[in-house]
């Protein structure tokens, strides 16, 4: 497989092959699930996949404030993510924005009202009803769709794994780890049984974690590295490190591969070697994606 990290690596010659759905899930805040949902989601697009990204978030602090766009977080109008998930008639196609990098659907201050509505069960399948109805457009054609949720437990947490694929964890390592690993895994099989209940087979699979804002040569990270491996819990094989560039291109509304080609100066070598690290993520979600005979029968 190719590594020039700017050549498309592969795409499906399927026209209705239904998008891969990955949730970047964690129930702390701040650990990095919003960073790295942007810069998974831009490196996905670079490699030549569809992409669409939605901040499942119901918060003014997630991607749709990452670009900028914290008015359509307050916007009541008809067509927001709310509206498409509640609302027959609104599809969530009027919901999505075409942004510079990849297309997203915005939040809105409305979903917190989500969990509000009775009948427990069925709530939680509202995103998994109306995403599988978009991907089954003929105008859709996206390769990935990335979730970002919300810091917390919940009916927008459920929602958003309920309507998954494929779960990647970020995980900032401190002495709470494993307590937080121990709480993702209880949730998570909580909902394997409700697809169980309901007769569904159990879609979503854990792809592991994701080290988040990592000071590789400290010994916290070394001896929660060790604990959490010891408990038996799976990486991807990747570490985001903690950089400033992340912050500095959050604040131009960019990824790191556009601030990167904007910025007016040479990256280091710690920010050139995590434009790499970003694509060999885009890589690893995208291999465990691709069919063997479908890649095979492409080369
Ligand atoms: N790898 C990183 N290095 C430096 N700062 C980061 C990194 N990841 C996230 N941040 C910063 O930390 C804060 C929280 O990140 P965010 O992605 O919003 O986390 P979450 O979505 O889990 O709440 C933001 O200010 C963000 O810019
Ligand atoms: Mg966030």
């Amino acid at each position: 497989m190719s590594k020039n990290p700017e050549a498309p690596i592969y795409h499906h010659p399927l026209q209705n092959f239904m998008a891969q759905k990955i949730s970047l899930y964690s129930e702390s805040g701040g650990v990095g699930k919003t960073t790295i949902s942007v810069n998974l989601a831009a490196a996905l697009t670079r490699r030549g996949y569809e992409v669409l990204a939605i901040d499942f978030t119901g918060q003014p602090s997630g991607l749709t404030s990452y670009f900028g766009k914290d008015d359509l977080y307050s916007n009541g109008a008809e067509e927001n993510l709310y509206a498409g998930l509640m609302n027959e008639k609104t599809q969530l196609k009027s919901t999505i924005v075409h942004g510079s990098e990849f297309d997203f659907i915005p939040t809105n201050f409305m979903l917190s009202a989500l969990g509000r509505e009775e009948n427990h069960q069925d709530r939680i399948f509202y995103l998994d009803r109306k995403l599988n109805k978009l991907l089954e457009d003929d105008e859709i054609s996206y390769d990935f769709v990335l979730i970002d949720t919300p810091a917390s437990f919940g009916y927008l947490a459920d929602n958003a794994i309920i309507a998954s694929d494929k779960i990647l964890t970020p995980l900032e390592f401190s002495s709470r780890s494993t307590s937080t690993m121990q709480s993702v895994t209880e949730s998570l099989d909580i909902l394997q049984s409700i697809f169980k209940e309901n007769n569904k087979q159990s879609r979503f699979r854990n792809l592991g974690i994701i080290p988040s804002m990592v000071r590789p040569h400290t010994k916290i990270f070394q001896q929660t590295l060790e604990e959490l491996e010891s408990h038996g819990y799976t990486f991807a094989p990747v570490s985001i490190k903690k950089l400033e560039i992340f912050k500095q291109a959050w604040a131009k509304n960019m990824s790191i591969f556009t601030f990167a080609e904007n910025v007016n100066r040479t990256l280091n070598k710690n920010e050139q070697a995590m434009l790499d690290e970003c694509y060999e993520l885009a890589d690893f979600v995208a291999d465990d994606w691709t069919p063997d005979e479908l890649f095979y029968a492409h080369i």
